[in-house]
């Protein structure tokens, strides 16, 4: 992953700055940046962690009216937020009777992780333009903290993400919230 494309004023603004080289760096091999090689209009990270982390001033709505019991990722409990772009889709996935999906490019979606003290992180799907990852429908994977700044390295293409939601790859690798727990 490169920074060169980051726009420095909004990741100052948001603090972001200090995440800088270190947390590029602290990857397992399971991660990388993406599988093109160029070619691909170019992803900016940065906006996406931006709007993530700051999901309900950026005009997200929340998808799940009551929080959901954490079961595989951190936290005792998760809201799910979806940009303007994904939203329909979303909304369109029942986990119960799952159906073929395909989020439009542009689209953010992020899982907050919550505890009573506070949100914990944030992990993020991010639809990137086509050729960003044409494999696995050119999903961009984050792990970050609340501020949106990255986790261990995961940002990218994300292979143990992945590995895991390919269980839904039929609804575009994602899971969908219950239609019993929706928010209007
Ligand atoms: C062990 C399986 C597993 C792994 C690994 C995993 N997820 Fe998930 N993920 C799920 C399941 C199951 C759900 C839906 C149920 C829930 O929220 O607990 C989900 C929900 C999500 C959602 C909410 C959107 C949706 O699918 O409805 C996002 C965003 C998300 N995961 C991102 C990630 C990212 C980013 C990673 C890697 C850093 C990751 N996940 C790793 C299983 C996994």
């Amino acid at each position: 992953m490169t920074s060169g494309s980051f726009p420095v004023t909004s990741a100052l603004l948001l603090g972001l700055a200090v995440c800088g080289v270190a947390c590029g760096t602290e990857g397992s091999d399971s991660t990388s940046s993406s599988s093109s090689s160029g070619g691909a209009a170019a992803f900016d990270e940065a906006a996406v962690r931006a709007a993530a982390a700051n999901h309900a001033q950026a005009g997200f709505t929340r998808v799940n009216q009551d929080p959901v019991p954490g079961s595989v990722h951190m936290g005792s409990t998760v809201n799910v937020w979806v940009n303007g772009a994904g939203l329909a889709t979303y909304r369109g996935i029942n986990p119960a009777n799952p159906s073929s999906a395909v989020f439009p490019s542009g689209t953010i979606i992020v899982k907050e992780q919550t505890e009573s003290s506070g949100t914990k992180g944030l992990t993020i799907l991010a639809k990137a333009d086509p050729g960003f990852d044409t494999d696995h429908n050119d999903w961009w994977w984050a792990r970050t903290d609340a501020q949106g700044a990255v986790l261990g390295g995961f940002s990218g293409r994300v292979q143990f993400c992945l590995d895991c939601h390919a269980g839904v790859s039929t609804s575009d690798y994602v899971w969908g919230v219950a239609t019993d727990n929706r928010t209007p």
